[in-house]
């Protein structure tokens, strides 16, 4: 879908090559997160691609298209991008930035306006509070969710996203992420996604490009990145916390806890008096559709011995987490609720399972002694 064959970018010649006689192959519905230090050369690749810089050497396709034989601008409308450090405009609202593209393109009024409504929901913001708000008005994680729905509007089948999730805290980041997977997972884009932050690169690529001087180093998968580094800088990139790293590739089934009762909201109190009296602590309490309600913890109510009305000592719980998360999301929100135990989720909040601290943690030092991670990861 995106290939480049031997391009190279000189601005200055003495100055020697911004990138070096690059190749790559982006495959359909696929991300490719490039990454590496800045100065690597990475933005330039980026705009080469939409020919924002031209290449001074070399050829690129965008679907099988060379792009030095299409008009630029129209080029530009079919590929997505998202700028670094946003770059929304400053005087437009937010529904203006998100439809500036659908405009050029001479959509109708009213398709317009019905993308820009269903793509800032997508992007988790409501259209009634946010469409007629200026980018001064909006915090920095608002701002990147809209240059991501900016870049998506006229649903382009290929997206540059340059650093898009550079400019917030590491919670709002790891949100945007997570939920930008999860558009991902339906929309199948065929993704070109700068960073420098490898964690980033490991969590959100299909395959990550290490770039170091204008050179691609190393073009593989997440796994092979991790375990097989091909030399000494991208071992040095990866960095010496690569079993931390694993979180990020480690989904949360790995180690789900499904061994709590279920019980649902009209289980007779009987029930809950005999777990009691077998040494259970900890019940969890659906609703009719398997949807977690809640939690109860039995010693304390027996103890109080009318247990007629017991649905009022369901206590909710702090946080969960949706099924398809790393053991690192599930770490993250362990630490931002301050608790050990967290539920996992499915999308429509079908229990699953717990996720518990201790046991990530003994899971992760154990396959470490046995090194069963790697074949684990590795497949
Ligand atoms: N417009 C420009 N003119 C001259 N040199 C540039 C220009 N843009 C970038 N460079 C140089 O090209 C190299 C790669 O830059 P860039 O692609 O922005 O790197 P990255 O995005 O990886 O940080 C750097 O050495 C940078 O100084
Ligand atoms: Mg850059």
């Amino acid at each position: 879908m995106i290939r480049l064959k031997n391009v190279s970018k000189y601005y200055k010649k003495k100055e020697g090559a911004a990138v070096s006689n690059l190749n790559l192959h982006v495959e359909e519905g696929k991300i490719c997160v490039m990454v590496g230090p800045s100065g690597c050369g990475k933005t330039t690749t980026l705009k080469m691609i939409n020919r924002i810089i031209e290449p001074s050497d070399g050829n690129i396709y965008v679907n099988d298209k060379n792009v030095m034989e299409q008009n630029p601008n129209e080029l530009r409308l079919k590929i997505g991008y998202v700028i670094q450090k946003i770059g929304l405009f400053p005087h437009y609202t937010v529904y203006e930035n998100v439809a500036t593209v659908p405009k050029l393109l001479g959509w109708k009024e009213e398709k317009i306006r019905n993308r820009a409504n269903e793509l800032l929901k997508i992007v988790g913001l409501s259209p009634q509070e946010y469409a007629k708000k200026y980018p001064n008005q909006l915090s920095g994680g608002q701002k990147q969710r809209v240059g991501v729905a900016r870049a998506m509007a006229a649903n382009p089948p290929v997206m540059l996203m340059d650093e898009p999730f550079g400019a917030v805290d590491p919670i709002t980041r790891n949100q945007l992420q997570n939920e930008f997977l999860k558009i991902q997972k339906k929309m199948k884009k065929t993704i070109c996604f700068v960073t420098h932050d490898i964690d980033e690169a490991i969590k959100m690529g299909d395959k990550i490009a290490i770039m170091c001087d204008g050179k691609l180093v190393q073009y593989d998968t997440p796994e092979n990145i991790l375990f097989s580094p091909k030399n000494e800088f991208v071992e040095e990139f990866v960095g010496s916390d690569r079993a931390l790293k694993v979180l990020n590739l480690l989904k949360v089934d790995t180690i789900l806890d499904t061994s709590l009762p279920k019980i649902s909201i009209d289980t007779d109190s009987d029930v809950l008096k005999k777990l009691a009296l077998k040494g259970q602590d900890h019940v969890v309490v659906l609703d009719d559709e398997e949807k977690l309600v809640g939690y109860i913890k039995l010693r304390k109510i027996v103890e109080r011995r009318s247990l007629e009305k017991w649905d009022k000592y369901i206590k909710r719980y702090v946080s969960t987490i949706d099924e398809d998360s790393s053991l690192k999301n599930a770490m993250v929100s362990m630490l931002q609720f301050d608790v050990f135990n967290i539920p996992v989720i499915s999308e429509n909040g079908v229990y699953k399972g717990i996720v518990n601290f201790n046991m990530i943690k003994s899971y992760i030092s154990e396959e470490y002694e046995t090194n069963n991670i790697v074949d684990k990861v590795v497949g």
